[in-house]
């Protein structure tokens, strides 16, 4: 439980403080084109430690570190693999995640203990200001509690963590509204870890074929691929267009289009037009809404299965199987 309130700062103005506190050890909520992060000095382990207990996640869950800007990655990691660069070049600033090999500067905290390291480079003007400011690599996993929806707004990092959070800089919504593509790219053929922000279909663009594989693993090394996630407090379920009668005034509605939605207690359409890059930035925050409508369930429409559309889809299942 949380007891009090964090600073809520502009992300513009409030961008030096912020990075003040990062360097005293603080933890500091920003906005990235995706969603917000919870960020900590990557390089200070015990300020890794406070994100963990923050979010009360799990210690084998490992985080994300945020980079300025992609030119500090071979000083950080020194040499880059060739798969991973391309990407890098070609995909940074960007929601695009890379998977490399640990740097001893980094404390294994922040990779739950891996020998391997989740990095990428916001394209988001005031967290690279914020990370460039600090001067020290920013680990950031999404601003939530562990499991639940991810934050797309200020107001739902205040919700969520309270004062667990030294300061949340507040850029409004953001841009993407879902998590980074995750991608292994060292070995021939990249391996998509979690579906993104960023499409498959792009990948494949400048990559090549890559092999799809998120969750199948099974393995505690990326819960954001835990069969049961990102979920809503209200159970959802997958499917049904239509309330069956006589329970259509408890059930919340989420609709990937405008289409006739009588006899449901709360609506919410992703996108009017059935755009799918609108209907990801809208996803958590519409669900968010669903959850304090007062529903006792929600339905989710699945989403045409192509581009960010796939991350949508896998967001849905994954919230569903909390519940089922
Ligand atoms: O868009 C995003 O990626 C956001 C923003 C804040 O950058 N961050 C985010 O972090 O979604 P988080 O912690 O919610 O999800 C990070 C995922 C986790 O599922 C974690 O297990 C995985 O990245 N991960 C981290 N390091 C990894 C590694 N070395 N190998 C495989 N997966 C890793
Ligand atoms: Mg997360």
């Amino acid at each position: 439980m949380t007891t009090g309130a964090p600073r809520v700062l502009p992300a513009d103005s409030g961008i030096a403080e912020a990075a003040a506190v990062l360097r005293a050890g603080g933890l500091v909520a920003f906005p990235t084109e995706t969603v917000y992060g919870l960020g900590a000095n990557a390089l200070d382990g015990r300020a890794a430690a406070r994100i963990f207990e923050a979010k009360a996640r799990p210690s084998f869950d490992p985080l994300i570190t945020h980079l300025a800007d992609a030119a500090d990655l071979p000083a950080l990691v020194g040499a880059v693999p060739a798969g991973v660069a391309t990407l890098a070049e070609r995909f940074w600033p960007g929601p695009l995640t890379l998977i490399v090999d640990r740097p001893a500067a980094i404390p294994s905290i922040v990779t739950s203990g891996l020998d391997t390291m989740a990095v990428r480079v916001p394209d988001e003007p005031s967290a690279r200001a914020l990370i460039a400011a600090a001067g020290v690599p920013v680990a950031a996993p999404s601003a939530n509690r562990f499991g639940q929806l991810s934050p797309t707004r200020a107001e739902h990092v205040v919700a969520g963590l309270g004062d667990a959070v030294d300061v949340v800089l507040d850029g409004g919504p953001t841009r993407c509204g879902i998590e980074s593509t995750i991608v292994d790219a060292r070995g021939v053929q990249p391996v998509v870890l979690r579906l993104g922000a960023l499409p498959v279909e792009a990948l494949v663009e400048a990559a090549g074929p890559v092999i799809v594989r998120p969750g199948s693993s099974g393995q505690p090394v990326a819960p954001g691929t835990l069969a049961a996630h990102y979920a809503p407090r209200t159970p959802l379920t997958l499917g049904a267009a239509e309330p069956a009668p006589g329970d259509g005034n408890r059930l919340g509605f989420l609709a990937f289009r405008e289409r006739p939605a009588d006899g449901w207690a709360a609506v919410e359409v992703l996108s009017p037009e059935g755009d799918l890059t609108v209907a990801a930035a809208r996803l958590f925050d519409a669900l968010h809404r669903l959850d304090a409508a007062g529903v006792t369930e929600i339905v989710a429409e699945p989403v045409p299965d192509v581009g960010v559309g796939r991350a949508i889809n896998d967001r849905l299942r994954r919230a569903a199987a909390t519940w089922h």
